[in-house]
């Protein structure tokens, strides 16, 4: 961005790719963290007299419009804490963009609506996309790639477009880079993992990359059931997925082969519906076959915090129960308690656990850093290549 601004944006169009996926209650943001995130880079330019355009998604629309996932409480959002107002165009690169773009003076911030409302932008071919990256350039004389979310996806308005007009790394993208460069380099040890959420399947790749760094990796939330499954405990109506079973078999024979310490949850909260808040607390060993565990234990919870007490690097994805009702927050609150005492270097990735950290009231600055990316974040971690990033090094 430096390089951008030092060459002189005065009068300049500038198309700036953000990541504004932020979650929704209706048409009110629960957490505008993204938005936060995405001011500085703003700003910046906007101050130096640039015509800022801003492009963003919200969500997985189907490739046309859809009034759920329209950018509108994001542009507010965003006009608010610019201190400004910020014009959404009412299309991505149709007349109320063309006409919006067309009334951008100096200084001044637009946005375009969601650029998931156009089926190119995650189009797997190659020429329906580069045809939208023509349309989106074609507004600007420069472009700053600033949504480090999105960095993992080689979509049109995140890799395409970069190859289309002069472009540049935006001072978000940057930062984040520079924090989780220090996690896969020169790490203070012991470095300790702690993975939750859902979705195994999303977390395989990190997992089978992380036994070979960490020394210590934590398994809570949804996912530590099919771990546990895997050690041969039954899990009752927990989720589960049966078809990473043998793959999550091979990462506990890894880890003990490399002395990796991985570290499950001993007891969980189970109930019989989702959702219910009536719910018993069991050992891991006795999960009855008709209940579900939702949130890990008091037990656990005093563990996971142990095993983070001597830690000097954490990465933390990812929250330990359905942290969004309260009687299934405490695990995830337990986990990052722990890390705000920790005087480790302390990086929380993931849009949920960023969400979960602010939704249960704890200090910002009592992490190192929070990622404004979770898959992003991930995939960096494992040492994927982001297309976002190396299509502004070729
Ligand atoms: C995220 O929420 O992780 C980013 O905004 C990317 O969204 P996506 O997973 O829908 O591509």
């Amino acid at each position: 961005l430096s390089d951008l601004l030092a060459e002189g944006v005065a009068g300049r169009r500038v198309l700036v790719r953000a990541d504004l996926n932020v979650p929704l209650d209706g048409d009110k943001i629960t957490d505008d963290g993204r938005v936060r995130a995405s001011v500085p880079t703003i700003k910046a330019l906007a101050d130096a007299g640039a015509r800022v355009i801003v492009t963003a998604h919200l969500g997985r629309p189907k490739g046309e419009p859809d009034p759920k996932f329209s950018l509108a409480p994001a542009a507010a959002r965003l006009g608010e804490l610019l201190g400004t107002e910020v014009a959404l165009a009412s299309d991505l690169v149709g007349p109320s963009a063309t006409s919006v773009v067309g009334a951008l003076t100096d200084g001044g911030v637009v946005m375009l609506e969601n650029v998931r409302f156009d089926a190119r932008e995650t189009s797997k071919d190659d020429a329906e996309r580069a045809a939208l990256a023509d349309e989106l350039a074609a507004f600007a004389d420069a472009f700053v790639s600033d949504g480090f979310g999105v960095v993992h996806r080689k979509q049109a308005s995140v890799y395409d477009v970069a190859q289309k007009l002069p472009a540049y790394v935006g001072g978000l993208v940057e930062a984040e880079l520079k924090v989780l460069k220090k996690l896969t380099d020169d790490l203070e040890r012991p470095y300790v993992v702690v993975l939750g959420g859902a979705k195994v399947s999303d977390k395989l790749g990190v997992i089978a990359n992380l036994l070979a760094k960490v020394d210590r990796l934590l398994i809570g939330g949804g996912m530590a059931y099919t771990f546990l499954k895997a050690q041969g405990h039954e899990v009752g109506t927990s989720l589960l997925q049966e078809d990473q079973l043998d793959q999550v078999k091979g990462f506990l024979t890894e880890a003990e082969k490399r002395g990796v310490e991985l570290v499950l949850p001993v007891d969980v909260l189970v109930t019989a519906e989702f959702g219910n808040v009536e719910h018993d607390v069991v050992g891991t060993d006795s999960i009855p076959a008709d209940k579900m565990g939702l949130d890990i234990g008091p037990k656990s919870r005093e563990l996971f915090a142990s095993k983070l007490a001597d830690a000097r690097t954490v990465f933390w994805n990812g929250p330990m129960g359905v942290f969004e009702i309260e009687t299934y927050a405490g695990g995830t609150r337990a986990v990052a308690e722990a890390l705000v005492k920790s005087d480790a270097f302390t990086v929380v990735g993931g849009g949920d656990s960023a969400a979960a950290v602010r939704a249960l009231g704890l200090p910002e600055d009592g992490f190192s850093h929070i990622s404004t990316g979770g898959g992003a974040s991930l995939e960096f971690l494992e040492g994927k290549e982001l297309p976002g990033i190396s299509v502004l090094e070729s």
